[in-house]
């Protein structure tokens, strides 16, 4: 279970300073998947950073299980990172000087996947391998940032906006593989979108306004990636 209390996190300073997450607290619990909605601005890649370690609170505390990563030096924090977290950036962040086979390497090999290779071919990037991140569309950039984070075969998989960059057609099939890999493996799920078709494939939604949660429910009936609008 992932607990957060508290959470307070502003940046720039003095005349500039702007809080924004302002006093969030929520629960997650294991295998759940969970989407936060919220407009453009409304601080949830921040809140997504925090949740996984990524970055660093002012105040309040997150708890994943008894451990509480907020109160981890910076290395033993990577070290956590390593072992629980996927995460998917809205940048993609892939390395430049990597191909696409490596890229994806890199996460399996932290968990010692030999079936990696797979993941690539059921994102539909088969064809890809040895093409560097420079000559890939954003949307296949995107796929190989999913790819990536899901060779590591993480405990908690972050997402944030997965299907920004995505066509309709691309962006259901990568949505539909890793809600199918999440049934498979069972490990918990925390999108990111401002897109609300996509938080009606979640089991739970948290709604963010403004740094702060104004809504947080279970979803009355959960959709497929072919069921939502687009
Ligand atoms: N590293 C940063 N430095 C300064 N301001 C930031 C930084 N990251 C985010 N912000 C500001 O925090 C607010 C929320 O950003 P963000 O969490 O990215 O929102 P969202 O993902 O919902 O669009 C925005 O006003 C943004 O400009
Ligand atoms: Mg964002």
């Amino acid at each position: 279970m992932i607990e957060a209390k508290g959470i307070v996190k502003s940046y720039g300073t003095s005349d500039n300073r702007q809080t924004v997450l302002k006093g969030i607290g929520l629960s997650i619990n294991d295998g759940d998947n969970v989407v936060i909605l919220g407009a453009s601005g409304s601080g949830k890649s921040t809140l997504l950073n925090v949740l996984s370690g990524l970055e660093r609170v002012d105040e309040g505390k997150i708890f994943y299980d008894e451990r509480e990563i907020t109160r981890l030096t910076d290395r033993e924090l990577t070290a956590f990172r390593r072992e629980y977290v996927g995460f998917v950036f809205q940048q993609y962040c892939l390395l430049p000087d990597m191909t696409v086979d490596k890229n994806v390497r890199m996460g399996a090999d932290l968990a010692d996947n030999k079936d990696y290779k797979d993941i690539i071919e059921c994102l539909g990037l088969g064809e890809k391998l040895n093409k560097y991140p420079r000559q890939l569309s954003g949307g296949e950039q995107q796929r190989v940032a999913v790819a990536r984070a899901l060779a590591k075969l993480p405990k908690v998989l972050f997402m944030d906006e997965p299907t920004g960059a995505l066509d309709e057609a691309t962006g259901r099939q990568l949505l539909d593989y890793v809600l199918k890999l999440r049934k498979e493996r069972g490990f918990t799920l925390v999108t990111v979108t401002h897109n609300e078709n996509i938080a009606q494939t979640a089991d739970r939604v948290i709604k963010l306004n403004s740094g702060l949660i104004v809504e947080d429910k279970q979803n009355p009936t959960i959709k497929t990636a072919y069921e939502i609008g687009w």
